[in-house]
């Protein structure tokens, strides 16, 4: 990589400065690096330790002769410095800066220039130490930091590349952003933060002039929480001056938010305080986890996670798949909309669940857990949800998107439903559309896409509803939605679907008539909390299943199986194809049925598919798909277009994965023809689909040689620890992040 820059010029040698100097030093992405200091001593300094390349004298010589320019002084003396060296900046010359606000500094560049220069990008490296000063350089001190670089209108994008280049070349991590958001955030994140830490501690040595003993009782926390007030008083100053504007707006934030906590310890309300604190720990452990890397609440696509599986093997053993993911949504949506505390056993821990979990917490609700899958929710009522602090993001979750859009609908305030890249392209009318019917204010993106913006306010009118699509999410997101719509609210499905909210809602005492194909509510009533047992997730299990049936020599027990009529497409689907497989010890656990679930391999055929099952076994296919390949002939899948629309094109990603591994298969626009064969070794793509991930994983039981999958990090949506399990039960995979 070259970035053609002959000469950089470093204007202040403090510790950013000198950093940067050092790191570009080292790295010599950028020419001969120049150093230049008000204090020259300084600048010496830095040519003595190592930290440039020379030393500049003379300000104005320096700027004429160099091709990018970084002004590290301090915001306040940017105008200055930009005054002085302006005429002299060589035209095609790029210019940057390192200040922590960014209007002022644009504004200052504004005033200082007729015409800002294209080549101009204000940056901001998120990175420091309470050290300063040139001889604190370290070349290190961006690496694993974000920078953000905060392009103008007027910026070119040349400029923007070779700037993104030059901090990379450090080690950041690039961020652009609005000048006006970059402040926004920052005040919020960082100015915030110093100046509460300074005023507390201003705070406690006055009182220290009255009471000499309260600093030696100082404890840990109060040395965490002012950590920050040894930090520089004058930059400080500056800064607060500096973005004074956004500052003052998330103060007053904090101060009404302290009022609240301040309330609720004056009067002993310990459901607020228990509220505050709960949704902070959670938000923290929330942040925790986005800057350890595996938040839920990232774009996960983004994390580099591929499988690795050896050929052959077979599966055996007795264990229990995670939590039902239907289930848990919905355990986490009723029970925080009923009156009273819900107890949920056996939730999933997947980034899908706890993105639905982490929306309520935004919306107010109270929620211990999960624990080793036990999970407390203090219950708000229908009408407790409070308005999120900004938009609720579901990550790859189009579940809790369509059933939230339901309920959203009908709340007193505006929400936005935001979600990754891969729930960015799916289909969102079909909820958007009945819901605009019964009066809901809904504004997609272009085609009916995410993010959804829906208006607070609306009274809803009950309405009827014939589904064009068998779909348990608009079912639901309408039943839903009708808990607060005038009147009457009724769905009818053209095919059986998943029947878990109807269950639901009656397992929390409100009335849901059911006649035929038809569910329908009425609003007025109210959910009452109740116990939530989870049962394992026949869609995860299935996996396992098609393992045991493909493997020769396989004898599995999946434990605590969810084996609800509407969800045991796959069981059926498996028998048809000739799969030795039996229901044991069947039970029913809160309302829903239960089974261990034992399969033996025996040899399969193929089949044609009854179409009556597709919904059934909806997201079973793309591991069926596999069954198919080891199946000895054809098996035909009609009636599955809705494959086409779920986390990826799955009919497209299972044909295109299949051939690879030399499999005769052709796609259909509702579903495949699928020839028996022997499954070779390749790289698949998964396309960020954790059901593909997971259905090539088991298909390398019976490949000959080794299977790639790419892509695999949303396996974390439904299944955390699928290759550990996979492991266990005698699949050669393994896992390779980074
Ligand atoms: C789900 C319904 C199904 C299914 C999804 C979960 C639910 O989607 O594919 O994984 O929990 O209601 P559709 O309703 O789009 O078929």
């Amino acid at each position: 990589m070259s970035l053609h820059i002959n000469k950089t010029l470093i204007i202040g040698l403090g510790l950013i400065g000198g950093s940067l100097a050092k790191a570009l030093r080292l790295n010599r992405q950028c020419g001969l690096v120049m150093g230049y200091d008000r204090d020259y001593e300084e600048a010496a300094k830095g040519l003595r330790n190592g930290v440039i390349d020379q030393a500049a004298e003379s300000l104005v010589d320096a700027v004429a002769e160099a091709d990018l320019i970084v002004l590290a002084v301090p915001v306040k003396a940017m105008e200055r410095v930009l005054i002085d060296i302006a005429p002299f900046i060589k035209p095609d010359a790029l210019l940057t800066d390192v200040g922590s606000t960014k209007a002022n500094v644009v504004a200052a560049a504004q005033r200082v220039f007729q015409r800002l220069p294209s080549g101009f990008v204000p940056g901001h490296p998120i990175a420091g130490s309470e050290k300063s000063g040139v001889d604190a350089a370290d070349a290190a001190l961006f690496q694993q930091h974000k920078v953000i670089l905060t392009p103008l209108a007027e910026s070119s994008s040349g400029a923007v590349t070779v700037l993104t280049r030059m901090w990379q070349s450090t080690g950041a991590e690039v961020l652009l952003m609005e000048v006006e958001k970059h402040d926004e955030v920052l005040a919020a994140t960082s100015h915030l933060p110093h100046i509460l830490a300074f005023s507390l501690v201003d705070t406690l040595a006055q009182e220290q002039g009255k009471n000499t003993d309260i600093f030696r009782y100082a404890a840990g926390g109060f040395r965490d929480f002012t950590r920050i007030a040894g930090s520089d008083p004058t930059m400080w100053h500056d800064i607060c001056l500096a973005n004074k504007e956004a500052l003052l707006g998330q103060l007053d934030l904090f101060s009404s938010g302290l009022t609240n906590l301040r309330q609720a310890i004056e009067s002993g309300d310990s459901e607020s305080m228990l509220g505050i604190f709960t949704r902070a720990r959670a938000a923290r452990e929330h942040f925790s986890r986005i800057l350890s890397g595996t938040a839920y609440s990232q774009d996960m696509s983004n994390q580099q996670v591929t499988f690795r599986a050896q050929p052959g093997g077979s599966v055996q053993g007795k264990f229990r798949v995670p939590g039902d993911k239907s289930i848990s949504h919905r355990s986490i949506m009723l029970g925080s909309l009923a009156d009273g505390v819900t107890e949920v056993t056996g939730f999933l821990e997947g980034e899908d669940s706890l993105a639905t979990l982490q929306a309520f917490r935004d919306m107010g609700v109270v929620i211990e857990g999960p624990v080793d899958g036990n999970v407390t929710i203090y219950g708000v009522g229908l009408h407790g949800l409070q308005a999120p602090p900004g938009p609720l993001y579901v990550g790859n979750s189009g579940t809790s998107m369509r059933l939230l859009s339901g309920l959203l609908a009908a709340q007193a305030f505006d929400t936005e439903l935001t979600g990754d890249a891969s729930l960015t392209k799916r289909p969102m009318g079909r909820v958007a559309d009945p819901l605009r019917l019964m009066g809901a204010e809904i504004e997609t993106a272009e085609n009916g896409r995410p993010p959804l913006k829906i208006k607070g306010g609306k009274a809803l009118q009950g309405i009827h509803y014939d589904m064009p699509m068998a779909s348990a999410q608009v079912k639901s997101c309408l039943l839903l939605a009708g808990l607060y719509a005038d009147g009457q609210t009724s769905v009818t499905e053209p095919a059986p679907t998943r029947d878990h909210t109807e269950r639901m809602l009656s397992g929390f005492g409100y009335p849901v008539q059911q006649e035929g194909a038809t569910a329908a509510v009425r609003s007025g009533g109210k959910l009452s909390a109740t116990r939530i047992d989870v049962p394992a997730d026949i869609s995860s299990a299935t996996f396992f299943m098609v393992a045991a049936a493909i493997a020769p020599g396989s004898d599995l027990t999946l434990e605590h199986v969810g084996i609800n009529p509407t969800r045991i497409g796959v069981i059926n689907i498996l028998r048809l194809m000739g799969a030795d497989l039996q229901l044991l010890n069947e039970r029913e656990v809160g309302g829903e049925p239960v089974a261990d679930i034992r399969i033996r391999y025996t040899p399969l055929k193929g089949i044609h598919i009854p179409e009556d099952q597709v919904p059934l076994a909806i997201d079973e296919f793309p591991a069926l798909f596999i069954a198919a390949a080891c199946a000895e002939g054809t098996t035909v899948v009609t009636g599955a277009e809705e494959l086409r629309v779920k986390e990826s094109d799955r009919i497209q990603s299972m044909v295109d994965g299949l051939q690879t591994l030399g499999i005769d298969i052709q796609g259909t626009p509702d579903g495949a023809i699928i020839q028996g064969g022997t499954l070779g070794g390749g790289v698949v793509e998964s396309h960020d689909d954790h059901r593909i991930a997971m259905s090539f994983c088991v298909a390398a039981l019976r490949a000959t040689d080794t299977i790639t999958i790419n892509e695999c990090a949303n396996v974390a949506t439904s299944f955390p620890a699928f290759v550990e399990l996979a492991q266990q039960a005698g699949i050669k995979v393994e896992k390779e992040e980074g």
